[in-house]
């Protein structure tokens, strides 16, 4: 296992022109499983509103919620940097309340830094709770939380308009100090430029080949959630079957008696 990945690590991949690798985890189990196989950042991602909690969308998940998740994911680390994100209206009321709530997912928590949503309209935000100490994600593009605006899960930067609009936005979170930001749902030139003009590390979902890093929700990408599957999504196993199989194979032997054995009985 190598040195903990730290901000200033992932500030450096991209210095060296290293991809960054990103996956969501939302408890113990499975965070201990991405953090030894050495994926270096750890998002507790509201996205477990959809794969955890069954929502259609991210819109109901609370912070304590979050909170919760994170701390279960953060007993896991070892190397992998914790991000924990913050959930909608937990930072788009007043600063203070963004501050108290990005200082629960660290103090409480145990994040070692929080991933927002916006661009331009978020500046004031990102540099306040940046300033206390706590390094931000941003998050620009698709942004989930704001499914209702968009009227789906439409790709964002297609237009002329809309292009400049999640370019601004990607400017406005490196000023505003992030240590990185989340591209998602663009063509791939878009995520191209942003990524080179920009000198914190992209991280792309559903954004091309060019993004410094990628990320993935881990339930799509070991083929664990099947309500809707978006284009970007590679799966690199199929868990469902396999856990349909076994847990078929375990009935069967329940009924037919063949489990438990005597060896796995006491005496
Ligand atoms: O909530 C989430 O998991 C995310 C990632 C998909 C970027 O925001």
């Amino acid at each position: 296992m190598g040195d903990k990945i730290t901000v200033p690590h992932i500030a450096k991949m991209k210095q060296r022109g290293e991809k960054i690798s990103c996956l969501t985890a939302y408890d113990y189990s499975f965070a201990r499983i991405l953090d030894e196989a050495g994926v270096e950042m750890l998002l507790v991602g509201d996205s477990l509103g959809c794969v955890v909690q069954g929502s259609p969308n991210t819109l109901a998940v609370t912070l304590d919620e979050m909170i919760y998740h994170t701390r279960l994911v953060a007993r896991a680390r070892r190397r992998a940097l914790v991000i924990g994100d913050m959930p909608f209206l937990s930072y788009q009321v007043s600063r203070e309340q963004a501050l108290q709530n990005a200082g629960r997912l660290v103090k409480e928590g145990g994040a070692e830094a929080v991933k927002l949503e916006g661009g331009v309209a978020m500046r004031g935000v990102i540099d306040a709770i940046v300033n206390i100490g706590i390094p931000v994600m941003g998050h620009v593009g698709l942004t989930p939380q704001s499914v209702n605006r968009f009227g789906g899960y439409k790709v964002q930067g297609r237009d002329q308009q809309c292009r400049e609009n999640v370019l601004g936005d990607a400017l406005a979170v490196e000023e505003a100090g992030a240590f990185a930001v989340v591209l998602e749902g663009m063509p791939l030139d878009l995520a191209r430029e942003i990524t080179e003009r920009l000198t914190i590390p992209t991280i792309g979902i559903g954004a091309g080949a060019h993004c410094d890093g990628q990320v993935l929700v881990i339930h799509d990408m070991l083929g664990l959630f099947d309500d809707f599957t978006p284009k970007f999504v590679k799966r690199y196993a199929d868990l469902k079957s396999t856990v349909a199989n076994a847990v078929k194979e375990f009935i069967g032997e329940v009924k037919e008696r063949k489990f438990p054995l005597e060896e796995h009985s006491f005496r």
